[in-house]
């Protein structure tokens, strides 16, 4: 299983790490039926970023309910020294990882060395990163994420000058790398920031920190939908 199988057109992506901890099942559950299937889950380190968030422990517990309902799991790693964590990534039950550019050396080995292991590789750069350096680092991979706010915690407003990184970034890549976006998306943006190229729209507080997450999911979709038609 690839990106390509699990991409639907364009997708929403509920990041866990904005979730209630106490009741992260149910929260999937009903994020399942709302039609969620592709999910985000923040791994950070307290070093490339300051917060330590998630990791293979919290992975390995919701693999099997995600996995079994047709889902995967998209592994960002806000980390140091990426390639060290993808075989307990892999192990955990992680589909894909997308490693930060600013932290790779050799981005095509880091790459390869993640399709060894069977996981889909993504490229993500920070907000302060040239697009061409991300562009041409994740011209290998399966996508690219165009950060739009300072990686670190869920919560943050969108940062508007990402708009314009986002359509950059669109054009320097070819067709076959999806453009993925991180950061403040939310209902009163997510079609402005479609229609600058993205394809995957990552969501944390405007899913988990909603009264209704299965039902903000579906709102956010709703918004995507309508923007497709009129495009
Ligand atoms: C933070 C993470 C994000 C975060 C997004 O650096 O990479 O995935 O959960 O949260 P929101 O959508 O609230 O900005
Ligand atoms: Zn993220």
């Amino acid at each position: 299983m690839t990106w390509a199988d699990w991409v639907r057109g364009v997708e929403v992506e509920p990041s866990i790490y904005a979730a209630d901890f106490a009741r992260l099942g149910s929260q999937l559950e009903a994020l399942l039926d709302a039609g969620a299937r592709i999910f985000h889950f923040d791994v950070g380190d307290g070093h490339f970023i300051g917060e330590i968030t998630i990791g293979p422990v919290v992975l390995r517990s919701i693999a099997g309910l995600v996995h079994e309902r047709g889902g995967s799991l998209d592994c960002h790693l806000m980390v140091s020294e990426p390639e060290r964590q993808f075989e307990s990534v892999k192990e955990a039950g992680g589909d894909s990882v997308t490693f930060h550019v600013e932290v790779a050396a050799d981005p095509a080995r880091t790459i390869a060395r993640a399709r060894e292991l069977g996981l889909g590789a993504g490229v993500a750069f920070n907000p302060e990163t040239p697009v061409a350096q991300a562009a041409a680092a994740a011209a290998g991979a399966d996508l690219a994420l165009c950060m739009s706010i300072h990686p670190g915690l869920s919560g943050q407003k969108f940062m508007p000058e990402a708009l314009g990184r986002i359509a950059e970034l669109r054009r320097s890549l070819p067709d076959t790398v999806l453009v993925q976006v991180d950061g403040g998306v939310h209902a009163d943006n997510i079609r402005t920031i479609h229609d600058a190229g993205a394809d995957l729209l990552v969501a944390g507080s405007a899913v988990f920190w909603q009264d209704d997450p299965g039902a903000a999911y579906r709102g956010l979709t709703a918004d995507l939908a309508a923007a497709r038609s009129v495009s």
